[in-house]
């Protein structure tokens, strides 16, 4: 067990980016000597048989994943299997290195266990990203790579930085997730529509036969976010990823002006998209909810809404690295005493 009460206020007291440097010089620390670690391993890595399951072909030994975002640039992926995730999505990655939007570009609003960020996709780009996979490559845990435009390229040129990615990425991780609903690379949620969704999934689907999911904004009506993400799968879209941030800064006291809300006040606005898109997409597609989950009882409530698997990233932060074998744990105790004894058995048990 770690303490994190006690060394969140040291934390908390560093800017949130230099905090998440000070984290990744950790996390990065299982790539250079694994044995350390195995303690802490052993009793957080959760992969008890009531959570496997079977999904594009490998096995996800718990369904508890870490949102893109945290490891932009693959260096931590042994450190998140450390810390008990049952698999990563690393990026989102752009085909050229860039430096992001200018700083500060992340804050906390602590009360409200809620992070802004405007982070603008700052990673070291394809090339550098693709390496480090190839040198670290097969991974114990699947891994998702999610990619998204450069800042400078139009919206008339972004397909040709998916294809690149997905070019560049084949046979590198377990699924690819196409990036078009962050709202800090300006333009990027206009591609959500048909006609760019429909030519990228064609040509894609042509080019790898990794899975490929979209990930969606929260912020549109759950009309709008059923019919683009059924068009998605009609178009080859093995999975939905619901949500990314929001931008309805009324859900904070003391919002800043740019950027995007996780975390807490994200929790039902996220959800509610989500579970309007698995009363249609359930059974059809992979379903990944994210967005706000912060306790097994959340998680839960996702899964038997109809998600085949979780992401989490903002509780993290708040909540610190026993979370996710807490989660894990909680959700054991939750499938058993509802009388099931793996976790297909709870998928989108409140659509039946
Ligand atoms: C600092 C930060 C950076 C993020 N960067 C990305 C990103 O690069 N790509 C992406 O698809 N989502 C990104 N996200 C969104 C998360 O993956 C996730 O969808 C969102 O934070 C909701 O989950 P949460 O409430 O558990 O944080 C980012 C979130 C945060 C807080």
């Amino acid at each position: 067990m770690i303490n994190y009460e006690a060394i969140k206020p040291l934390l908390f007291k560093l800017q949130p980016e230099t905090a998440h440097h000070v984290a990744e010089c950790v996390l990065r620390l299982p790539n250079i000597c694994q044995l350390p670690f195995n303690f802490f391993t052993t009793s957080h890595f959760i992969a008890d048989d009531i959570l496997n399951q079977e999904i594009f072909g490998r096995t996800f030994l718990n369904p508890v994943g870490l949102g893109a975002g945290f490891d932009k640039n693959a260096t931590m992926i042994r450190g998140m299997q450390t810390l008990g995730f049952g698999f990563t999505e690393i990026g989102t990655v752009t085909p050229k290195p860039q430096i992001g939007n200018p700083k500060p570009r992340m804050f906390r609003h602590v009360e409200e266990e809620t992070i802004q960020n405007a982070m603008g996709f700052n990673n070291e780009g394809a090339l550098n990203v693709t390496k480090r996979l190839k040198k670290r490559f097969p991974f114990t845990t699947p891994i998702g790579i999610n990619i998204g435009k450069n800042k400078l390229t139009t919206e008339q040129e972004a397909i040709n930085d998916y294809i690149h990615l997905i070019k560049s990425f084949d046979k590198l991780g377990d699924y690819f997730v196409i990036n078009i609903s962050s709202p800090n690379t300006p333009g990027l949620r206009d591609l959500q529509n048909e006609a760019f969704i429909s030519e990228l999934f064609k040509q894609a689907k042509a080019l790898t036969d990794m899975p490929i999911l979209l990930k969606i904004a929260p912020d549109m009506t759950q009309e709008d976010a059923v019919t683009l993400t059924k068009m998605a799968v009609a178009c080859g879209a093995d999975g939905i990823i619901a949500t990314n941030t929001t931008i309805d800064y009324s859900l904070v006291k003391n919002p800043k002006d740019i950027g995007g809300l996780s975390g807490a006040v994200l929790k039902e606005k996220s959800f509610k998209i989500f579970e309007a898109i698995a009363k249609e997409l359930y059974g059809k597609t992979i379903l990944i909810s994210v967005g706000g989950i912060d306790s097994a009882e959340e998680a839960y409530k996702r899964i038997k809404a109809g998600a085949n698997l979780v992401q989490i990233l903002s509780g993290l932060i708040f909540h610190g690295p026993d979370m996710i074998m807490n989660v894990n744990k909680g959700l054991i105790e939750l499938l058993k005493a509802d009388g099931y004894d793996n976790i297909t058995q709870a998928i989108g048990a409140d659509r039946k």
